[in-house]
């Protein structure tokens, strides 16, 4: 299938980049490099062996996308492009609504001119906001509490719009919960612009001397050990959940299919600093602070639906998910 990752030199997209490659697709990247560098691609083409296409440009350019889609006959289109950071978001929530929410009604009509018909969204676990049942499953209500989870949102809701105006969409929207980890090569991971405001690049920088310790947001959490807990997914589990799904696009007549991606098992934040300790022989110094505003105690996924319906598992460990971060980071020397 020729594919089109936007968003694709980023985080998430890099990983799922590699997984379709493995699987034989034709796959296009196009990133505005807002949230990430262009040395992603050099490193994508260590790992797979062959050039990598792609193209500079941003979602909100109309023309572009129109030639794009024609130029390589997309018929496919993982939608990754996206601002992320939720403080961020409430500092500057125009500028999530204008590129998160405008971007994707931009990238939706051109996939409507062309004639794309399956489509892969990058959602969240945040779009549940405050969890009123654990495991959350992808019933659970709705209630997203901060300007990114409301674009999330908000895109969600546009999509379901849009699939009943046009009977041909197949649209898979997957919300991830707490992606972390690194490609197991250690040539591609995470690697935000400034202070990490995740827990494990955080922790990265601790381990590497870069930061002076962690701060743990709060120790008196109604949880086992009183810090937050968490449902962390290795990236690469997280990229073949985007194959399967856009396989599963191929052979359903529903429009609108919606999957959580998480583990189903939760870790606290001390439990997540024992794995490193363990599986990289480095304790962490940390320090424990108040709780960081917006936070919940508890948030884990009901994952029955994507094992099931797209015959997806994950299959990495906590311990994998942060071996494979360290030996990012100390292959990188990021600082
Ligand atoms: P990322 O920032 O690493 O990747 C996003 C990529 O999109 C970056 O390369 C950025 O340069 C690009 N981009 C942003 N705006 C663009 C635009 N207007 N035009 C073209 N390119 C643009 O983030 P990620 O962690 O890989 O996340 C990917 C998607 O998954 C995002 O939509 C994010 O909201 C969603 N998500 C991420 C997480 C997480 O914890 N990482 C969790 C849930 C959902
Ligand atoms: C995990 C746990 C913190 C940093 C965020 C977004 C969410 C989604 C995934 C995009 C919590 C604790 C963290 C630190 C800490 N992204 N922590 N010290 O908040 O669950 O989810 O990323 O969609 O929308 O909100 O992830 O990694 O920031 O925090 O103690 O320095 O680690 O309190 O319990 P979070 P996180």
């Amino acid at each position: 299938m020729n594919i089109l990752l936007t968003g694709g030199a980023g985080y998430i997209g890099s990983h799922t980049y590699c997984e379709l490659i493995d699987k034989n697709h034709n796959v296009i990247i196009l990133d505005n490099f807002s949230n990430s560098e262009k040395t992603v691609l050099k490193q994508l083409e260590l790992i797979v062996k062959k050039p990598v296409e792609y193209i500079e440009g941003d979602i909100l350019d109309f023309s572009l996308l129109k030639k794009t889609l024609s130029k390589y006959k997309v018929e496919a289109v993982i939608h990754f492009a996206g601002l992320k950071a939720v403080g961020e978001s409430v500092n500057e929530p125009l500028r999530y609504y204008e590129n998160n929410v405008a971007g994707t009604i931009n990238l939706l009509k051109a996939l409507d001119a062309a004639k794309v018909y399956k489509f892969v969204f990058s959602s969240s676990a945040t779009v549940y906001g405050t969890p009123e049942y654990l495991p959350i499953d992808e019933e659970h209500p709705l209630n997203a509490i901060n300007p990114y989870g409301r674009t999330k949102l908000q895109i969600e809701t546009i999509l379901k719009d849009f699939s009943c105006s046009n009977f041909d969409m197949k649209i898979a929207i997957l919300r991830y919960f707490n992606p972390s980890g690194a490609h197991h090569s250690g040539l591609i991971g995470e690697n935000p612009k400034g202070v990490p405001n995740n827990l494990v690049p955080y922790m990265m920088q601790v381990a590497n001397h870069q930061l002076p310790f962690l701060k743990i947001y709060g120790d008196n959490y109604q949880t086992p050990d009183g810090s937050g807990i968490r449902d962390y997914i290795h990236v690469t589990d997280l990229a073949l959940g985007h194959v399967k799904a856009l396989h599963f696009l191929n052979s359903t007549q529903t429009p609108i299919n919606i999957f959580n991606l998480g583990t189903g098992k939760g870790s606290s934040v001390l439990e997540v600093i024992q794995a490193f300790n363990k599986a990289c022989g480095v304790s962490i110094p940390f320090k424990v602070e108040g709780k960081r505003d917006g936070d919940v105690a508890v948030c884990y996924a009901k994952n029955e639906r994507a094992k099931k319906v797209l015959n997806w598992q994950p299959v990495f460990s906590l311990e994998d998910m942060i071996k494979s971060a360290w030996k990012f980071q100390q292959k990188n020397k990021i600082s």
